[in-house]
């Protein structure tokens, strides 16, 4: 399906109930700088979307620091803290209820959400993944493309579903690896492409679902 029908199909299960601004719920373990690319683009005019909710499983992370720089709601979920993953994701899925956010993004999320918490957000979770999938699927995809000797990597925005990165692609974007790039060097150029490719993505199912029924 093209990524334009995935958008379509995302914006179908989506009611905003702010009609200028759709609210995403971003989902991140550690660093956050696509946190922060979200948060960047989301105040500026082209925006048709802000973030309603930040969540981190790690104490201390940066992502939580981020949210709190900009006054955006956030809770720190550590699913350490929980006896059973059921325990976790109903506490995942509770903040997200409570911020009302319509929109769940995992943006260096590293836990496998279970089939019930996507049912629950059906076709509205989406996934950013550093490698041009179908290649490369799960952890150090990064490292799986130098491996293997590719001449180009990138990164996917997908759809989830119940399998590992193995959702509806909605966009890529690509760049060269070079014969002198290591680990760092490469994480930094997907890192640059992802900054754009995430709110770009992002904002499209924003516009889609605001500008429905408007003619
Ligand atoms: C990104 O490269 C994303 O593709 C992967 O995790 C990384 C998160 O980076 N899933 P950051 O925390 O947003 O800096």
């Amino acid at each position: 399906m093209p990524g334009e029908d995935i958008i379509s199909l995302i914006a179908s299960h989506i009611e905003s109930k702010d009609k200028s601004r759709l609210s995403i719920g971003v989902l991140s373990s550690g660093n956050g700088s696509n946190l922060q690319a979200l948060i960047d683009f989301s105040t500026t005019k082209d925006s048709y979307f802000k973030v309603g909710s930040v969540i981190s499983n790690t104490p201390g992370s940066l992502a939580l620091q981020r949210a709190q720089n900009h006054g955006i709601n956030y809770h720190l979920v550590d699913h350490r803290a929980f006896n059973e993953r059921l325990a976790f994701e109903n506490k995942l899925m509770s903040c997200l209820l409570e911020d009302d956010v319509q929109l769940v993004v995992l943006a260096g999320f590293m836990r496998v959400l279970s089939p019930s918490f996507l049912a629950r957000f059906k076709n509205c979770v989406i996934n950013l993944h550093p490698s041009l999938l179908p290649k490369h699927r799960g952890l150090n995809a990064i490292k799986q493309a130098l491996i293997a000797k590719d001449e180009r990597t990138g990164s996917t925005v997908h759809l989830v579903d119940d399998g590992l990165d193995t959702g509806p692609i909605i966009a890529q974007s690509s760049c060269p690896i070079f014969s002198d790039d290591d680990l760092a060097s490469v994480t930094d150029r997907i890192k640059q492409l992802e900054h754009a490719l995430l709110p770009s993505v992002v904002n499209k199912i924003a516009r889609t679902v605001i500008t429905k029924g408007v003619f």
